[in-house]
């Protein structure tokens, strides 16, 4: 049975008229993201790598809604060009998700860390975010309003659960919100970031070996539930919406309290 917020959530659109720019949204956190979007009532352009599977996403909302541009995030030229698409699609940008990102190999000993791959996850998962931020800013500013958002991960906030590169990248993302949400601020410009706990998606069922329901064999410290990609997506939806119209510099965790409770020793 549908809940009360499901019911309203289905009849209220928070999204009318926004035009928004969705970096990885061909897959995962990304792809839920520009769907609840579409529901919502925005116009949405994925800008990703996968190009076969950005169009699919595309066809199946409709071309009405969702588009698809080609873009590396890592390459500037394909920044600005992905926000010049859009600009010119619909006249405007009101908000803009840096959500493209990558793991790299989960090799915990340094010793075995190679340079070249630490660059690489670093050039994804916040030069990505870097140049989203200043390209949609050269079009905000103007406009004397929008929303930046970038996703980040419980890597921002605690040490040895992901590869060294991994967690640094994750850790800058919330120095470049900071940064910028202050910079941005003077021109009504709100700049946040999303930090999930470990997503249920096919590189997590795979790389976890998780069944289709998760694993109860995964840490939570929120019993009964596995977190979705639409869990994300939903925090994502409140930050882009104006309902947190006076929320920036904030980093909105969505990990069930996983980064407030250390289960190694406690009274509770
Ligand atoms: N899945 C998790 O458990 C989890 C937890 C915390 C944070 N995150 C973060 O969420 C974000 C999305 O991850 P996901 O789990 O949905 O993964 P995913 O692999 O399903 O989606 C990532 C998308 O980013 C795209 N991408 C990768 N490199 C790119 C590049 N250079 N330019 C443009 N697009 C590129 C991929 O093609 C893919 O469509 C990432 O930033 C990730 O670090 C994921």
């Amino acid at each position: 049975m549908m809940g009360s917020s499901s019911v309203l959530s289905a009849v209220v659109k928070r999204l009318e008229g926004k035009v928004a720019l969705i970096t990885g949204g061909a897959s995962g956190i990304g792809e839920s993201t520009v769907r609840l979007f579409c529901r919502h009532g925005a116009k949405v352009v994925i800008a990703d790598v996968q190009d076969d599977l950005g169009h699919s996403v595309c066809n199946d909302i409709g071309s009405k809604a969702a588009s698809f541009v080609h873009c590396d995030v890592t390459n500037e030229s394909h920044i600005r060009k992905a926000v010049d698409t859009t600009v010119a699609k619909y006249g405007k940008l009101d908000i803009m998700f840096n959500n493209a990102g990558i793991v790299g190999t989960p090799n915990p000993n340094i010793l075995d860390n190679d340079k070249g791959e630490f660059e690489q996850v670093l050039a994804v998962n916040i030069t990505g975010p870097f140049l989203g931020t200043k390209h949609a800013a050269r079009v905000m500013i103007p406009a004397r309003r929008g929303s930046i958002i970038s996703t980040a991960s419980v890597c921002s906030l605690v040490g040895g659960v992901a590869s060294h590169a991994y967690t640094c990248s994750k850790h800058a993302v919330v120095g470049l919100t900071k940064n910028a949400a202050v910079e941005l601020g003077k021109f009504g410009v709100r700049v946040n970031c999303v930090s999930p706990y470990l997503v249920v998606t096919p590189l997590t069922k795979k790389f976890f070996n998780l069944d289709e329901n998760g694993s109860p064999g995964i840490y939570s410290n929120l019993k009964g539930r596995m977190l979705w990609p639409e869990d994300v997506a939903e925090a994502v939806l409140y930050l882009g919406s104006d309902d947190s119209l006076y929320v920036s510099g904030h980093n909105l965790v969505v990990d069930g309290g996983f980064t407030i409770v250390n289960p190694a020793f406690g009274i509770i």
